[in-house]
């Protein structure tokens, strides 16, 4: 039997959306994204009473652990690392629900086990059959686990109950692996159980774009080449790599945030209005902005790459990326991208969208400008605007999130002189409610088989499609240049938006 929740109607977003029977299986417990992100994620979703009162949570690993262990690993990663604070009787309640199973993704018993484990929770914690796989694992263990799910009969759901698979970044490192990936998961899940995470689309910040410009009158008719002059999409980190060696070196930031972060800020930007705002109708026209979007011809003059040199970063030394541990001192991954891509449509014909992105760079920053052109005329001596640059809206998905709209405006005096002043949303001022963490959001939707804020797999492809020409050309190129640490990346970067005549912000 399918659960609808008598109380909902499915279109009315007042009332809370909680999630009906069902449990989780989490392969990769031990990894950084179950520990600081996806556990922490379940118990602020049950602590704001939005999973059902048996939720189960099966954590799958190589471990010698037993179910308190298990406990003790999640416990730990709650209290350090959820949003909202640690209630006893929330955890006791959860916590009640956690197994762990023990194996190898090779090994046949565990799997068995895995089911039998399943079933026992459907039986005393009322899960009824519904189960959704999470792979917090390197992508060259899926075909691994999905195989292993379809020949115990995990990935096939009873009449009336659902499977689904949770799937993380990186989905391949070029085309040829994605569609490798694509196949083996689609040969075991429909497409529409198959939940592929990007976590910037969890942000409330980025799905305010889509709030901002539709729901809006006086933002769409500006945008457009008529009157936006381009389009700079950031996300800066001052972090360095950390503890990610063995994922980033080979990988990389084009791979790592342009191919999915930067391309779904730049689709929810650029794309036409909806028909609604279903996963089927938003996956339409976010293709239709992914297949126009048109690499520059000379990809050397037109991109820049970059990897961090030591320097220093809020007081403190830093080592550059070779010297991190476990980086192989020749290696020539970037740490620093930056991308122009056009939309060759009627709407963004001549506008470039800028994308960049890096590590240990001046600030943490993640934000999308948009930037007019300046007015056609100017009925003022060229002295009284000497300091008035371009009008910008600017979108600060983080930290600080709001929106600034930024333009002319006099300087108090007896002269006229115009300089640029800044108009300020921020999300702390509107609204008492707390953002909740983009896990919370996109594992609430798993669980209510709610796909739009997921990309789909045509996505995926169209992605690979625009950056594997410019990974291509990179290769090529041998070393990317050196940057120092804190700064705002490559003078290469500079040089690529100053051909252009423009300047990167300095958020
Ligand atoms: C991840 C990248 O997808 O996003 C990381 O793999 C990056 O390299 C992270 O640090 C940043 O996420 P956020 O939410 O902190 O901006």
């Amino acid at each position: 039997m399918t659960y609808t929740n008598p109380l909902r109607d499915p279109q009315d977003r007042r009332l809370p959306r909680i999630a009906g029977p069902c449990g989780m299986v989490l392969f990769g417990v031990t990894g950084d994204l179950s520990r600081k992100k996806v556990m922490p994620a379940i118990y602020d979703l049950a602590n704001r009473g939005l999973l059902p009162p048996g939720f189960s949570l099966v954590g799958f690993a190589r471990r010698d652990w037993a179910n308190q262990d298990f406990a003790q690993i999640v416990h730990d990663s709650v209290k350090a690392h959820a949003r909202t604070e640690f209630r006893e009787e929330v955890w006791k309640q959860l916590a009640e629900g956690f197994r762990f199973v023990s194996g190898d993704f090779d090994d046949d018993v565990a799997f068995d086990t895995l089911r039998r484990t399943i079933e026992e929770l459907d039986d005393v914690r009322g899960t009824g059959g519904n189960h959704a796989f999470y792979l917090a694992i390197p992508p060259a263990f899926f075909g691994d686990v999905v195989g292993q799910l379809q020949e115990h009969g995990l990935a096939d759901p009873a009449e009336g109950s659902w499977r689904r698979v949770v799937v993380e970044k990186p989905f391949g490192h070029d085309l040829e692996s994605a569609r490798e990936l694509n196949g083996i998961l689609d040969g075991v899940f429909p497409p529409g159980s198959i939940f592929r995470i990007d976590h910037y689309l969890g942000k409330e910040t980025v799905q305010n774009i889509l709030a901002m410009r539709f729901a809006n009158a006086m933002f769409e008719p500006l945008w457009n080449n008529n009157y936006v002059d381009h389009v700079q999409i950031t996300m800066a980190e001052d972090i360095g790599i950390g503890g990610r060696a063995g994922y980033y070196d080979g990988i990389g930031a084009a791979r790592d945030v342009i191919q999915n972060h930067l391309l779904q800020l730049m689709c929810l930007v650029a794309m036409e209005e909806p028909t609604s705002f279903d996963a089927e109708s938003l996956r339409i026209e976010k293709q239709k902005v992914l297949k126009s979007i048109a690499l520059p011809r000379r990809l050397d003059l037109a991109t820049a790459r970059g990897q961090y040199a030591e320097g220093w970063q809020g007081g403190e030394k830093v080592v550059g990326f070779l010297e991190e541990e476990g980086i192989r001192k020749t290696s020539t991954t970037e740490t620093f991208a930056a991308v122009r891509l056009d939309v060759d449509t009627r709407r963004w014909a001549g506008v470039p969208f800028y994308l960049r992105t890096g590590k240990r760079l001046g600030r943490r920053v993640t934000e999308v400008a948009v930037v007019f052109k300046q007015a056609p005329h100017l009925p003022f001596s060229q002295s009284s605007t000497e300091e008035l640059t371009h009008n910008a809206l600017v979108i600060r998905v983080q930290p600080d999130e709001g929106m600034t709209i930024r333009f002319g405006s006099k300087v108090p005096g007896t002269a006229m002189e115009i300089r640029d002043v800044n108009m300020d949303f921020a999300y702390g001022g509107s609204f008492t409610e707390e953002s909740p963490e983009a896990y919370e959001r996109l594992i609430l939707d798993v669980l209510l088989g709610d796909p739009p804020l997921f990309p789909r797999h045509e996505e995926v492809e169209l992605s690979w499609m625009i950056l594997d020409p410019i990974l291509d050309a990179w290769a090529k190129k041998g070393k990317p240049d050196a940057y120092e640490s804190g700064t705002w990346g490559p003078a290469s970067a500079d040089k690529m938006l100053a051909r252009d005549g423009r300047v990167w912000r300095r958020p």
